[in-house]
């Protein structure tokens, strides 16, 4: 297949590169380096750096030649357009979005910023896929955290409302808890908008917060390792957790701790979006899945981390901070996830093992850890 791959330089868009390289797509990889820029501009590193993915290029080639790289803008209309003709895509991957919550509350510049690259970045697909190749499928990242925490049950994307003895199925509705999680439900109502007017294929993956390494011998061989962040702003609970148990701080847990949500190993995100290439959907049509594997409250996810751990010796401690963010801390939590599965996903689950796993290569990389930017420094005030 042609796959565009817009945010190909990002956590989960460099994997994901790297493994349909593998599987011989002819790939177009994306990127502005904007995540990088942003956290250089806010003093947040990750524990490791992933090269320019211009300087790696004749290495993938090596195996596939069919993988090229722009540096552009998504955002910018008529440089994307440029490209996006070109190319004609069977399918695009976007995941060129600013994905962090707490940079998104840090002001009036940050949240702006977040809604006006997110929106463009997704409108500006939208609107070449309808005028120029309207059988490309779109395949979007969107978040868990779009649908809040209602107190019934997540179903997955739609729901049906009866009303005065009459039913239709709608948007689930979205009540989102930041600016970023904001700009996830407008590019899910501009996607569904252009779906249902315009006839388009897309596919809208509702993730929760990922954790872990993807890596393989080809990307460890030839020094392709995926960027990985641990900070405030841009790592997400689970891997903070596990920088903070290998550098012996004490692992912070936001207010009571007793907030729920549905997470996913890395592993199972890659699985997904191959999944989601293997089935588009039909035109006009929405699809929408839940992509998490296991719900946990925080409190949760941090006594397994400190049992895990413990395990291998690691003197993990527990402390509840006061919560930065204004989210509901007591709360019901049911989402369903049964779309992914049916396609024939295989759940990899937070085993000791698995904990042990990406604390070793933690370990092997501690020297890089920088204490002073794991603690919160955003608040939603
Ligand atoms: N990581 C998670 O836990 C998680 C959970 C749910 C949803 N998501 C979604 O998945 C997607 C990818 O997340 P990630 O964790 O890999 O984020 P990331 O920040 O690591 O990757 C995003 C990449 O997109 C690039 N980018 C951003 N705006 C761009 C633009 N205008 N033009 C070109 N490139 C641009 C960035 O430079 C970065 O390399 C995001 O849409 C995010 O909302 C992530």
């Amino acid at each position: 297949m042609k796959i565009l791959i817009l945010g190909a330089d990002g956590y989960l868009g460099w994997p994901t590169s790297i493994d349909l390289a593998l599987n011989k797509h002819n790939l177009l990889l994306i990127d502005n380096y904007e995540k990088k820029k942003l956290m250089k501009k806010n003093y947040r590193k990750p524990l490791v750096l992933n090269k320019k993915i211009e300087n790696v290029i004749p290495v993938l080639k090596k195996v596939n030649k069919n993988v090229n790289f722009k540096n552009i803008d998504c955002s910018n209309y008529k440089k994307f357009t440029e490209v996006f003709r070109k190319f004609k895509p069977d399918a695009v991957i976007h995941f060129a979005e600013l994905p962090s919550a707490p940079y998104s509350m840090l002001g009036y510049y940050e949240g702006w910023k977040t809604l006006q690259n997110n929106l463009q970045s997704t409108f500006n697909l939208v609107w070449n896929v309808k005028q120029y190749q309207p059988n490309c499928h779109i395949i979007k990242l969107g978040t868990m955290g779009e649908y809040g925490t209602p107190n019934i049950d997540i179903e997955e994307g739609w729901i049906n409302i009866k009303h005065k003895k009459r039913s239709q199925k709608f948007l689930y509705p979205r009540q989102a808890s930041s600016l970023y999680h904001t700009s996830k439900i407008m590019d899910t109502d501009l996607i569904w908008f252009f779906s249902r007017l315009h006839g388009l294929k897309a596919t809208d993956l509702m993730q929760g917060p990922v954790y872990g390494i993807y890596t393989n011998n080809f990307s460890t061989e030839n020094n392709l390792e995926p960027t990985f962040a641990y900070d405030d702003m841009f790592g997400t609970v689970l891997n903070r957790f596990i920088v903070q148990a290998v550098a012996n701080i004490p692992l912070t847990v936001y207010g009571s701790g007793n907030q729920i949500r549905g997470h996913i190993n890395i592993k199972d995100t890659i699985q997904c979006i191959k999944l989601a290439l293997k089935n588009p959907s039909k035109k006009g049509v929405l699809n929408i899945y839940n992509q998490f594997t296991q719900q946990f409250s925080v409190n949760q996810l941090a006594n397994k981390v400190a049992e895990a751990l413990r395990k291998i010796n690691l003197n993990v401690k527990i402390k509840n901070i006061k919560n930065p963010r204004i989210e509901q801390e007591k709360h019901y939590y049911n989402a369903k996830n049964k779309g992914m599965k049916k396609l024939g996903l295989k759940p990899t689950l937070l085993t000791e093992k698995a904990i042990i796993e990406m604390a070793r290569y933690v370990i092997k990389n501690k020297k890089n850890i920088d204490k002073s930017i794991i603690s919160p420094k955003t608040t939603w005030k």
